[in-house]
């Protein structure tokens, strides 16, 4: 069986063709960093313009590399939801559109289902039950996988997300949006021993986070070591290192804790933060004193694709969980909701 996979929840036009014997037979992606690079952040309505610009030649692209014609296509999936209702309705109306015109069935998949199922794209992936650290820029979550669609909800963020906190801190920073891996890559300069920033909600009970107070923090550090408004290079790197240093470390601490309580000896880090390389060599680390393993997408797959929606949308065709004819977006979908595979 094969599916076209569709992604359009935020600033990335994603499109993959997946064969679930083949694997994926190609995928294309267009990020519009650039268009909203001048506003500092992603400006929703030029986003759906910019979607609506480049699906369908994006989707010719990806059929022509995969070597297939409608005729080879089982299914059409799309992000239905989370994120930014104008670009997932994009995505939505061209997906049920295909599907309709094809006349082959139409899946809804959920974005944060897709960051968490991307491993399986990988030769080495993980099997069921595992620990989910779901780290992009609109959630930080942590979850028990107990197969596909049976999820359970063990930890958010109360405020920002990790990586809102990495472009919020960024953006202080005088970096570029989009911030998160301008940081990390400044942060290498910096000197770890110079700033302690807190741990937030590490000393109680619990498996939410907090990362606002993280940008506050950087913001004062900041304008204590500026001279005339000015801060100097070498300063912005130590913040930079601090800042990181205390998100990897927060994750770290709670993942500790979630792996004690559950039990779990499989950790899985997905979403666009699962790229940042400090995060990923300290998981690494503790699951190794754990005697587990840590599995990730690679690092295509972290940040938003299509591949991972046409992953997950293929397990849910084969299980007939199919959508009917109207179109809709859900911009707020918690994942628990899903129903079970
Ligand atoms: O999963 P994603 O592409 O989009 C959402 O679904 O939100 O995640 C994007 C987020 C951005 O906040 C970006 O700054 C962050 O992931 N990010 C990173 C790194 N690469 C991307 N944050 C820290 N270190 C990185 N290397
Ligand atoms: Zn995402």
């Amino acid at each position: 069986m094969r599916i076209l996979g569709i992604e359009t929840s935020c600033d990335e036009t994603g499109i993959a063709i997946y064969d679930d014997q083949e694997g994926l037979l190609a995928h294309q992606l267009y990020s519009q960093v650039e268009l909203h690079a001048d506003y500092g952040g992603v400006v929703p309505e030029l986003a759906s313009r910019d979607h609506s610009r480049k699906i369908i030649p994006l989707i010719r692209q990806t059929l022509k590399e995969a070597n297939c014609t409608a005729d080879d296509i089982d299914g059409v999936a799309f992000t239905a939801g989370p994120g930014l209702v104008g670009a997932l309705l994009v995505g939505a109306s061209v997906g049920r559109s295909l599907a309709y015109a094809w006349n082959k069935p139409a899946v809804a998949v959920h974005h944060m289902e897709g960051h968490l199922l991307a491993p399986m794209l990988e030769e080495n992936k993980p099997d069921f039950p595992f620990l989910a650290l779901l780290v992009s820029g609109g959630h930080t979550q942590m979850v028990r996988v107990d197969g596909i669609g049976r999820y359970t909800l063990l930890g958010e963020s109360v405020d920002d997300a990790a990586g809102e906190a990495f472009d919020k801190t960024a953006k202080l920073l005088g970096l570029d949006y989009p911030g998160g891996p301008r940081l990390a890559k400044m942060a290498e300069t910096g000197d770890s021993s110079r700033f302690t920033f807190p741990r937030p909600m590490t000393n109680r009970p619990g498996l939410d986070f907090s990362f606002s107070g993280l940008k506050t923090f950087a913001a004062n550090t900041i304008a204590a070591e500026s001279v005339d408004g000015v801060c100097d290079e070498q300063t912005k790197a130590d913040i930079a290192r601090a800042f990181e240093d205390a998100v990897v470390d927060t994750l770290a601490i709670k993942c500790k804790r979630a792996l004690k309580e559950t039990g779990l000896k499989r950790l899985v880090i997905a979403g666009g933060v699962s790229a940042n390389s400090h995060l990923r060599e300290q998981l690494e680390k503790l699951m190794k004193s754990r005697g587990g393993e840590v599995f990730y997408p690679r690092h295509e797959f972290c940040a938003d694709n299509g591949a991972m929606i046409a992953y997950a949308g293929m397990q849910r065709l084969k299980a007939n969980q199919t959508v009917g004819l109207e179109i809709s977006a859900v911009p707020r979908w918690p994942m628990d909701t899903l129903p079970a595979v």
